[in-house]
C-alpha cells in the first residue's frame, strides 16, 4: 500500500484526490490546506484526516506528497519534503523563477527523493499515441509542430495578477508539449502577444492572446497559439508535420452527435475545460507516479523538464518585452 498526502485541496488537489481514490494499492493518508474548510471538505470526501504540512512531513507512514497549492508555495513545500525524505508530485509550474527551480533541483538531488512535475498533457491518450507514432517513424523526421491551446474564458483578474503571466501560467504546458514532441531542445524563442480579450488583463500587466515560435538547433520549428478565450470550448489541438506526412490530434467534444440540416452540419462544442478534457490524463499521470514509486524508477516528467519549460517561458516573456527573438 502506498500512502500519499494531498497538500492544497483546491481545484487540482481535488482532481488528484479523486484519481488516488480510484487507484488500487493507494491510500490518502492526509489532506492539508491553508483554509480549514477546504481541507475538511476533501477530508469528508476521501475519509483522510486533516493535517498540517508539518504533521504530514513528520508522519513516517506517508511516502509521498502531492503539491497542489498555489505556485508561490511550492518552493517551501518541496524543500520541506526533500528534508523529510518524501517523494513529491508537484503541479506545474514548479516555481515562477528558474533560479528558484534550480535551488529545488539541488534539494531534490541531494536528498535523493523521487520527483515528478505535473505536465498532465503528456499522459493524454491521443498526445501520447501521437508521440509513439512519431517515434515509430510514421511521418519521418519532424519538421513543424503546431500547437493551439485556448481556454474557454479568462480566469478572474486576481488570478491573472498572481499567475506569473500567460507564458509561465498557460503556455508552459505547450512548451513542455513542444519539447515532448520535438525531442530536441529549442534554442530560440520569438513571442508576441496582446490583450485582445479584456483590456483589464493588459492593465494587470499581462496579455491574453499570445503566439510563440520555437526553433531547434537543427532548424525544426514549433509554433504555439494561446488565447484566454475560445467561443467553442477548450481548444486543444496539435499537428505535427514531417518529411513523410502529418499527424493531427483534434478536440474532444461533449458528445459525438452530428446534426445535418439544410443550413449545414453541426457538432457539439469542444469539452468545456481542463477538468473534463484531461480527466483521464490526470488519472494516468497519478498512476504513473505511484507505479514509479513502487518500482523504484524515476517518474517522468522530471524536475529538469519543469526547469526547461520555465526557461522557455522566461525567454518568451523577454521576447514579448523586447520585440526580438531570444536565444537560449
Ligand atoms: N496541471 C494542470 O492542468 C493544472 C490545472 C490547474 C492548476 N494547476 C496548478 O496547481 C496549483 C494549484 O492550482 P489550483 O487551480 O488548484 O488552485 P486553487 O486556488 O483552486 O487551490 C489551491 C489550494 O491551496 C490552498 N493553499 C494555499 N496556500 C497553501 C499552503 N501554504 N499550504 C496548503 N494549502 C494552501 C488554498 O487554500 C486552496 O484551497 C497551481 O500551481 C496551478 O498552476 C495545474
Amino acid at each position: 500500500m502506498t500512502t500519499l498526502a494531498i497538500l492544497g485541496c483546491g481545484r487540482i488537489g481535488q482532481v488528484h484526490a479523486g484519481s488516488l481514490l480510484g487507484l488500487p494499492g493507494t491510500r490518502i493518508g492526509a489532506v492539508s490546506d491553508a483554509v480549514p474548510a477546504a481541507a475538511e471538505a476533501l477530508s469528508a470526501r476521501t475519509g483522510a484526516p486533516v493535517r498540517t504540512a508539518d504533521q504530514v512531513m513528520s508522519d513516517p507512514e506517508i511516502a509521498a506528497v502531492i503539491v497542489a497549492t498555489p505556485t508561490d508555495t511550492h518552493f517551501d513545500l518541496i524543500h520541506a519534503a526533500a528534508e523529510a525524505g518524501k517523494a513529491v508530485f508537484c503541479e506545474k509550474p514548479v516555481d515562477m523563477s528558474a533560479n528558484r527551480i534550480r535551488t529545488c533541483i539541488d534539494a531534490v538531488e541531494k536528498s535523493g527523493i523521487a520527483f515528478m512535475t505535473g505536465f498532465n498533457r503528456r499522459f493524454d491518450t491521443s498526445f501520447a499515441h501521437l508521440r509513439g507514432q512519431l517515434r515509430a517513424g510514421a511521418i519521418g523526421a519532424v519538421e513543424i509542430v503546431t500547437i493551439s491551446s485556448r481556454d474557454p474564458a479568462p480566469p478572474p483578474l486576481d488570478y491573472i495578477a498572481a499567475s506569473g503571466g500567460i507564458f509561465r501560467d498557460m503556455m508552459i504546458h505547450d512548451f513542455d508539449m513542444a519539447r515532448f514532441l520535438l525531442e530536441e531542445e529549442p534554442v530560440q524563442v520569438f513571442a508576441t502577444g496582446a490583450a485582445l480579450v479584456d483590456p483589464a488583463i493588459g492593465q494587470a500587466g499581462d496579455v491574453d492572446t499570445a503566439a510563440a515560435i520555437l526553433t531547434t538547433a537543427s532548424g525544426r520549428i514549433c509554433q504555439i497559439s494561446n488565447s484566454r478565450r475560445a467561443a467553442y470550448g477548450y481548444d486543444q489541438r496539435v499537428e505535427v508535420h514531417g518529411a513523410d506526412g502529418m499527424l493531427r490530434v483534434g478536440n474532444i467534444r461533449d458528445h459525438s452527435v452530428e446534426a445535418a440540416t439544410g443550413s449545414g452540419f453541426t457538432r457539439a462544442p469542444a469539452q468545456h475545460f481542463f477538468l473534463e478534457r484531461y480527466r483521464d490524463a490526470y488519472l494516468a499521470e497519478m498512476a504513473h507516479f505511484v507505479d514509479a514509486l513502487r518500482e523504484g524508477c524515476p517518474p517522468q516528467p522530471t524536475i529538469h523538464d519543469g526547469l526547461r519549460a520555465q526557461l522557455l517561458a522566461d525567454a518568451a516573456a523577454l521576447s514579448l518585452e523586447s520585440g526580438t527573438p531570444v536565444r537560449l
